[in-house]
């Protein structure tokens, strides 16, 4: 057990709890305000990240950035971002169950320190690992759990959005349910 963001991520840095650590350039240990209420998860990192160090740099990570702005949400303001596995996995594959459960260790710190009040799982992988098994992306995005007081809510990858633009207006409707909530949390705390 940690008891600051910056001791769990210089020990993270040096992780070697899995094989994707042969293979990475950087370790993507998350970006953003870690003081806020509100943390995304994404999958894993990819050649971009891998080389820059920071989630959804990428193509992905531009769409995404458009969703967050028009919400009034900033990647380096009032947001954090992190990843299911914290390394690349070869060729862009999907993280493999054991790496993902032992990189959880890293992720289960980072919510422990950071206390959200939302985490939003940005597609299959990281709403399967976080929501339930079950989750199904098209059928049960947007809609809110309360998992042991955090508000969780599953929606598109944005890489999904990507390959089909037809997704990008129930994607829209997430992120505006998602702005009603903040809103919520806003006014409960005035
Ligand atoms: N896709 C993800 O899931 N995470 C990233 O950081 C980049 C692309």
């Amino acid at each position: 057990m940690y008891d600051s963001f910056n001791t769990l991520k210089n020990d993270c840095l040096l992780c070697r709890r899995c094989g994707l650590c042969e293979g990475r350039t950087t370790v993507v240990f998350g970006t953003g305000n870690e003081n806020s209420n509100i943390l995304f998860i994404g999958e894993g990192p990819g050649e971009q990240e891998d080389l820059r160090a920071e989630p959804f740099v990428g193509r992905s990570g531009k769409l995404l950035d458009l969703y967050l702005n028009g919400i009034g949400l900033d990647r380096k303001k009032n947001i954090y971002i992190a990843n299911i596995v914290k390394c690349r996995p070869p060729q862009n594959r999907d993280p493999l169950p054991q790496e993902q459960e032992e990189c959880l260790f890293w992720l289960r710190e980072q919510v422990r320190l950071m206390r959200p009040k939302i985490i939003v799982c940005l597609g299959r992988i990281s709403a399967a690992k976080l929501i339930s098994p079950q989750f199904k992306v098209t059928v049960d995005h947007g809609v809110f759990y309360d998992k042991k007081g955090i508000l969780m809510m599953g929606t598109f990858h944005p890489a999904a959005l990507l390959r089909d633009p037809r997704k990008k207006e129930d994607a829209l409707e997430d992120f505006l349910k998602l702005k009603e909530q903040l809103e919520k949390i806003k006014a409960a705390q005035n």
